[in-house]
């Protein structure tokens, strides 16, 4: 029979123009990977607040991979970019002056962690696509590579359609197909762009089983029902009520440490009320007070797309320079005049149906009788996709309405 498992692709794209670099070496860091997890959550969390303060639709992107993009950036950047960029990232505590290495590693580590069984299926990837005549600082060349794993591509950007397809077809490989024409056009001036990608497929600890699934409502609002396929399972899980916010709390385990939070606010629960409330602090009080019961859960099947321009809602995050004319961007180029113009960023979410047989669940906790018996997601929902050693926050998103892509 099928495997149950989901899948998501992400993309994320920077566009801005130049190049050159100076830069020291690193001590090992004082700091620890979880230190900077968190403090990518904070991020997330502040990311996520802006997104959803523009729009009631369903949300989805991949706070690791803009962290990440960003920390590569950090390499290029001098100056008020360079603290713009840390301060926006929430990673001014660890941006050490004589380390500026620093971070770079920390991500390195924090991917190798997350990453440590080859089973967990998280590709990472970045590239810098650059127009032809310019040359990369060797320095900067190399931390990329060191750090990130990047690959640093010559392009013809006059050349804009060969250019589009080029780099559609890098990110459709990266993607494993999931994400398809990435881009569909291209400004004539761009000079560099930077594409970061992250890919994550994983197979539930407890799969559901696909005879189970059935139609149900979804309920949107209080005028608004759609028909949804509906994923049934009962068998003991981690969940917890949150009553000051008035929602409930559901833990799906993937294989390899990997897990989905689904927080689901009552009925009658205005959402938006939710997303204000949704931070780092309230994460980790969710997850550690998690128990184990029996319980009836459904769990809509859901597949979406989402892009956004990040280059419209960073500025507003304090993160204004690295777009306008004032851009230091003196490590990567001695040019005058270089700003990054664009930065899209595109994530795909499957949760699809193709069953495996499970790993099952073991033992029993105590159960006190506060907590719920059944877990039925039919109405707007949130979700996060962390690793739980190091609470690395590799997606998170909202679900209002499933049936929309
Ligand atoms: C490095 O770690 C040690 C021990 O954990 C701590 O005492 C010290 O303050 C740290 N140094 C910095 C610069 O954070
Ligand atoms: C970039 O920042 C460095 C360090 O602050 C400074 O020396 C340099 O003049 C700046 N360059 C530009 C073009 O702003
Ligand atoms: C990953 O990081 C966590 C938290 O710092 C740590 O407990 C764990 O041992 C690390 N795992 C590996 C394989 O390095
Ligand atoms: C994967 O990691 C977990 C926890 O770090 C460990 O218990 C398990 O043995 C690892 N599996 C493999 C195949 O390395
Ligand atoms: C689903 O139903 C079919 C037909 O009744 C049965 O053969 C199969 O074993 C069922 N699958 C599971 C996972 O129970
Ligand atoms: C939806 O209905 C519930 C109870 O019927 C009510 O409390 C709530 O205010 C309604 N929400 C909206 C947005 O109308």
């Amino acid at each position: 029979m099928a495997v149950y498992k989901m899948m998501m692709g992400f993309i994320f794209i920077v566009t801005y123009m130049c190049f050159l670099a100076p830069v020291h070496q690193a001590h090992p860091p004082n700091v620890t990977i979880s230190d900077l997890s968190f403090k990518n959550m904070d991020f997330a969390m502040n990311l996520y607040r802006k997104i959803s303060s523009y729009h009631d639709k369903n949300i989805f992107f991949s706070p690791l991979s803009i962290s990440t993009s960003f920390a590569a950036l950090l390499l290029a950047c001098d100056g008020v970019t360079h603290e713009e960029i840390l301060k926006g990232l929430n990673l001014e505590q660890l941006g050490q002056a004589d380390q500026p290495e620093l971070i770079p590693k920390l991500f390195q580590l924090l991917n190798e962690n997350v990453t440590q069984n080859g089973s967990l299926k998280l590709d990472q990837s970045m590239a810098l696509f650059l127009h032809h005549q310019f040359e990369v600082e060797k320095l900067f060349e190399e931390q990329i590579k060191t750090f990130f794993d990047g690959d640093i591509k010559s392009l013809d950007f006059m050349d804009t359609k060969r250019s589009i397809s080029l780099i559609n077809e890098y990110i459709k490989h990266k993607t494993e197909d999931k994400v398809t024409d990435m881009i569909s056009t291209l400004n004539v001036a761009t000079q560099l762009m930077l594409i970061n990608t992250i890919f994550f497929q994983g197979t539930w600890q407890m799969p559901f089983n696909p005879n189970f699934t059935d139609s149900a409502s979804f309920y949107i609002d209080n005028y608004s029902v759609v028909q949804v396929p509906m994923m049934f399972k009962e068998d003991k899980f981690y969940t917890m009520v949150d009553y000051p916010l008035g929602a409930k709390v559901l833990k799906l385990p993937y294989q390899d440490g990997v897990s989905m939070l689904i927080l689901l606010p009552n009925k009658g629960m205005d959402y938006t009320v939710i997303d204000d409330e949704i931070t780092t602090d309230k994460f980790l009080n969710w997850i550690k007070n998690l128990q184990k019961t029996k319980l009836e859960i459904s769990i809509p099947k859901f597949k979406m797309e989402q892009s956004y321009s990040l280059h419209k809602l960073l500025p507003d995050m304090g993160m204004a320079s690295i777009f306008s004319n004032s851009a230091n961007l003196t490590k990567l180029s001695q040019d005058h005049g270089l700003k990054v113009s664009e930065v899209l960023h595109k994530a795909v979410i499957e949760v699809d149906e193709a069953g495996t047989t499970a790993a099952a669940a073991t033992s029993i906790g105590i159960t006190p009788y506060s907590l719920p018996r059944t877990f039925f997601v039919n109405r707007p929902f949130f979700f996060f996709i962390y690793h739980e050693d190091t609470n690395c926050l590799l997606f998170m998103g909202r679900v209002i309405d499933p049936t929309k892509n």
